[in-house]
């Protein structure tokens, strides 16, 4: 398949080239997509084989529910069935943005998208782009993260060409993605919100609207919790470059000294050794990627960083990390899959 390119500027969008992107989407192809989040893999939501192929674009199991994305928060309704008091005050309070909100499906939402679940996941994205293509597709849009299922989610246009060229319709280039990872899921459907996926807006953030939020125990704990993760994707391996990763974590001297001993004991291995920090800390390391000093430039930085370790043919990537602000969680949680958890404290 020749997928096409289209360079979108999101300050000045072209009508012209996005409503051609967005007839795409409405007759059934598959056009990847910039948010403020990560890059998506666009599907009109309403039609079975376009969905369909999504999944196997990005070859990814069919248990694994998608996003669906609009641009008007009075279009709820016609995607789900129910819309609580309190979903209503979270979507009021973090729509448009990263933030998804889970719900009863409506019942003319096909079983692909939802993965055969009674619940729906709904996104309304701020990136003037995504709405514009949404707008002019003139249906919700199914967008899970347009990486081949199990590598880390692309925030520039080239890290989409790189996995889905060939095998997608259109590629929207609309520059990098402020945010850097996915939005937050949370599971309304409850008496109380529960955070599945901790991501663009923070736990402070939702505690401050909704004081009696809860975190979804397997987000942190993947290891030893054994049991069924109520959001399909958490169960996946995820976010991983080629690269072995190793997270070292603690405080940040700590953590320097620590891999400067890992590094010594890889030294002889033949292995090209790639750290990823968050420090000026120097080592006597093949690549060296700085992620920023705050959790929150972490997330932003963290899925490019991941694959240029792997453009550097790194074989294994020591991270800093150090929880340091409301960002913390969510970074925490990609990185750690990043690493198939293997983590080390100090
Ligand atoms: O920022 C984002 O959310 C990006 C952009 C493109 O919008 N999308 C994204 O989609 O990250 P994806 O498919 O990579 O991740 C969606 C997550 C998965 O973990 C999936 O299992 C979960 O949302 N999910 C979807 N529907 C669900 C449902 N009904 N119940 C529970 N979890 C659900
Ligand atoms: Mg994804």
């Amino acid at each position: 398949m020749n997928t096409q390119i289209i360079k979108i500027d999101k300050d000045n969008i072209d009508k012209e080239k996005i409503n051609k992107a967005g007839t795409i989407i409405r007759d059934g192809g598959l056009v990847a997509f910039p948010t403020e989040t990560v890059y998506g893999l666009g599907a009109n939501a309403l039609c079975e084989s376009a969905v369909k192929s999504t999944f196997i674009a990005k070859g990814r199991p069919s248990d694994n529910p998608l996003i669906i994305h609009i641009t008007d928060k009075n279009d709820i309704l016609k995607i789900a069935r129910e819309f609580p008091p309190m979903a209503k005050k979270l979507v009021d309070a973090f729509s448009p943005g990263a933030f998804t909100i889970i719900l009863k499906k409506q019942y003319n939402i096909p079983e692909c998208v939802t993965a055969g679940l009674d619940t729906v996941a709904i996104r309304i994205p701020s990136n003037p782009v995504a709405r514009e293509l949404i707008t002019a597709a003139g249906v919700p849009i199914s967008a899970p993260s347009a990486n081949v299922s199990g590598k880390p989610s692309p925030t520039e246009a080239k890290h989409v060409i790189a996995d889905m060229d060939g095998r997608i319709d259109c590629i929207i280039d609309g520059g990098s993605c402020d945010v850097g990872i996915e939005s937050t899921v949370v599971d309304a459907t409850g008496e109380y919100p529960i955070i599945l996926r901790p991501g663009g807006v923070t736990f402070d953030d939702i505690k401050k609207i909704c004081p009696d939020v809860r975190i979804d125990r397997h987000i942190i704990d993947s290891v030893t919790v054994t049991d069924t993760p109520r959001s399909p994707g958490m169960k996946y391996k995820h976010y991983s470059p080629d690269a072995d990763v190793v997270v070292v974590e603690g405080e940040l001297d700590n953590v320097y000294r620590k891999i400067l001993s890992l590094i010594e004991e890889n030294k002889n291995t033949g292995k090209k050794i790639g750290v990823m920090t968050m420090t000026n800390n120097t080592y006597d390391a093949d690549c060296i990627l700085n992620v920023g000093t705050s959790n929150k430039d972490y997330a932003k930085n963290l899925f490019a960083k991941l694959r240029e370790f792997d453009d550097n043919k790194i074989d294994i990537v020591f991270a800093e990390f150090c929880d340091l602000d409301d960002y913390g969680l969510s970074v925490k949680n990609r990185l750690y899959k990043s690493a198939g958890n293997k983590v080390i404290h100090v």
